[in-house]
């Protein structure tokens, strides 16, 4: 991204690995680990997935996708008061699925035995389901993104950069796992640093080693040594889903200097957060950043108003 790096790579390459172009509707990470987790469920003759996340997920969406083109029912289980038809979950209805609005608090107590619930009702009429976790990152999910740094280590090769820093937005820890464990596997010269939307350092960094944990376990030629789990909690900002002016600012201004498109709930966050510390002298010995770019189009939609104010401001002069 030569003019994002002129405004803000601080004089290091600012590179971006698009995931978001992974498809139309089936655009981002998610899509990595639904190739596995949807594959292992077909080996199993699943035909039913249920699974769940915020009302705007990309993985709830993704997943009513992937039911869609496979033939199979969906169930998806989302937090929320109000399921409004816009996004995402106007997506989620035009694949059919079946679509629950759960209140936040029942949501947060109450999960796992909702879903087992929702598991029984579909057995009880002759079906088979399997419950995907939230944003599919569990020990199967992650491969998706072992097999991404796999990609990635490739993509460097092919554009002549030796060696790199690799930066995504992190939010169940699933993409920050894969990308960790098949960045020691192939490339551990390059760290890699997950950036939170949500939870905390410790969270993330118990989630990240449960996951790759479990991967390992699946199959031993993942084993590893000396994993590194790089979490950097200080761009919350105002909570899951909800972001403070200045990433949307940033979001509009990348959008007219590259004319690539981030979210306020993921990728715009850990961009956001990437530039300032850069900013602040971060990855001093790293000539190259590769930002991940995980999609989530779908979610820009209902902060329109807040995307559009940003968007009457000039973005940074890189002439
Ligand atoms: C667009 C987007 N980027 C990043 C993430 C974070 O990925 P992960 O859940 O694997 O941490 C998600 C989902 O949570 C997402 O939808």
């Amino acid at each position: 991204m030569p003019r994002a790096s002129t405004a803000w790579g601080c004089g290091k390459r600012l590179w971006i690995k698009r995931d978001d172009l992974s498809g139309s509707t089936l655009t981002g990470n998610k899509v990595r680990k639904l190739e596995f987790i949807a594959g292992f469920a077909k080996t199993q003759g699943i035909d039913t997935l249920i699974t769940c996340g915020g009302l705007q997920s990309n993985h709830a969406r993704a997943t009513a996708n992937v039911c869609a083109k496979l033939g199979w029912h969906c169930e998806l289980i989302l937090r929320g008061r109000h399921p409004v038809s816009e996004g995402n979950t106007l997506l989620d209805q035009l694949f059919g699925a079946q679509v629950t609005a759960v209140e936040p608090r029942r949501y947060t107590e109450h999960l796992d035995a909702l879903l087992e619930q929702r598991a029984a009702h579909h057995r009880s009429l002759g079906r088979r389901p399997l419950i995907i976790p939230t944003g599919g990152s569990n020990g199967l999910g992650i491969w998706g993104y072992v097999a991404g740094a796999e990609e990635l280590v490739a993509d460097m090769a092919t554009a002549d950069i030796s060696s790199a820093t690799i930066v995504t937005a992190t939010g169940s820890g699933g993409t920050q796992a894969g990308l960790t464990l098949g960045m020691a596997l192939f490339k551990p010269e390059c760290p890699v640093w997950g950036v939170a939307v949500c939870d905390d350092k410790e969270y993330f960094t118990a989630k990240v080693t449960d996951d790759i944990t479990e991967a390992q376990g699946i199959w031993s030629a993942l084993a590893c040594e000396n994993i590194q789990i790089n979490t950097n909690d200080a761009y919350v900002g105002p909570g899951y889903g909800r972001a403070a002016e200045p990433v949307y600012e940033r979001i509009a201004a990348l959008a007219s200097l590259e004319g690539i498109v981030l979210d306020p709930v993921y990728t715009g966050k850990a961009f956001y957060g990437l530039c300032e510390e850069l900013a602040q002298g971060a990855f001093p010995d790293a000539t190259d950043i590769i930002f991940v770019h995980t999609g989530g189009i779908y979610g820009i939609f209902p902060h329109g108003q807040q995307l559009a104010a940003a968007a009457s401001h000039p973005a940074p002069s890189v002439n």
